[in-house]
């Protein structure tokens, strides 16, 4: 960590140790809908990632699920739909939908949204918005369910967690619950600023201007989202990340992922800022997908840092990222600001 600089920049605010509130009551991604070009591709993708196929709510629309109920819906691009039409291209994010806990809570939203935007409800109760950017949002009353499982448990010198038992294998990973999404953008710190003045996010870390991690609620992830400055122009999805339940799930599921022929985009490593330990597939999704474990939970006695956005800061270690030079290959851009 010795070379993580620590910044006190300019930039939307940071947060730290004061009361936070949740006004909209907010739970985390719901459900993310992608417009593909190749359906076919992108459903064997979402099927070889662990997730579990359901019954699909509307014709051409592919419905995928994690262990928990967060969905993935897939349809095929049609420019002539606004909801099926990507943000960026080919293949992307068409829109993202956020849980609330309860119908009181999408009220407020639609009536703080409609000052100056559409907020319709749709007929399954379901409120549709826009973000400043253009990027369709979503929200409804959260589906998602806590369901059980045996948490993995260590030994360590002195300290056996794991008595006589052997620790899990996994062939293939089972994705538990979905954990954030990360969208590119041309100038994150004004992405953000809708997030934060008009539902309440909360920035948890932040590279100086260009890449900000925001949880929707006090308690709970790091982040639900990441905007950050990519190398490509303009508007995209860049992943959606995937909680498992401990690292060797993120190396079996990747494993298994390497094994059908998909490509590692990068990874297997662990994330300086979240700690978590990550697996990225590049994906027909128009970005990539993330495995990822261990990542930190925080609540409202988080300190929330700014980092200097040098390249090494995308992982404490990684296998097959650095180039020999120790640069990153991977998603920050050093275009929009400089290092201090
Ligand atoms: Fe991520």
């Amino acid at each position: 960590m010795a070379d993580v600089g620590v910044l006190r920049g300019s930039g939307p605010p940071m947060e730290t140790g004061m009361a936070l509130e949740n006004r909209f009551r907010f739970t985390g991604v719901e459900c993310v809908t992608f417009a593909v070009e190749d359906l076919d591709d992108a459903c064997r993708f979402a099927k070889d990632w662990g997730l579990n196929e359901a019954a699909s709510p509307e014709q051409g629309m592919r419905l995928f699920a994690t262990v928990d109920g967060s969905e993935v819906r897939v349809v095929e691009v049609d420019r002539t739909r606004a909801d099926r039409s990507p943000i960026g291209s080919p293949s992307g994010m068409s829109e993202l939908t956020w849980g609330v806990e309860d119908e009181a809570a999408l009220k407020a939203l639609a009536a703080e949204l409609g000052r100056d935007r559409r907020a319709e409800f749709d007929a399954a109760g379901v409120l549709h918005s826009v973000d400043d950017l253009g990027i369709n949002l979503a929200f409804r009353v959260a589906r998602r369910r806590s369901v059980p499982y045996e948490v993995t448990r260590y030994n360590a010198p002195g300290s056996p967690g794991r008595l006589n038992a052997r620790a899990p294998r996994y062939q293939a990973a089972k994705p538990h619950e979905i954990s954030h999404i990360a969208i590119g953008v041309d100038d994150a710190g004004e992405a953000v600023k809708f997030y934060i003045e008009r539902l309440g996010f909360i920035v948890s870390d932040r590279y100086a201007n260009r890449g900000i991690f925001m949880r929707c609620s006090p308690v709970g992830n790091h982040h639900h989202v990441f905007f950050m400055n990519a190398k490509q122009r303009g508007t995209r999805f860049n992943h959606l990340a995937f909680k498992v339940r401990d690292i060797h799930e993120v190396i079996g599921g990747g494993q298994h992922l390497d094994s059908l022929g998909w490509q590692t985009f990068a990874g297997p490593g662990r994330h300086l800022i979240s700690s978590a330990c990550f697996w990225y597939f590049q994906s027909p999704f128009g970005g990539s997908w993330e495995y990822a474990a261990d990542e930190d939970m925080v609540d409202e006695h988080w300190e929330t840092q700014d980092f200097d956005a040098v390249s090494h800061i995308f992982s404490e270690w990684t296998f097959g990222l650095e180039k020999s030079d120790g640069t990153l290959r991977g998603p920050i851009s050093a275009s929009k600001e400089q290092a201090l």
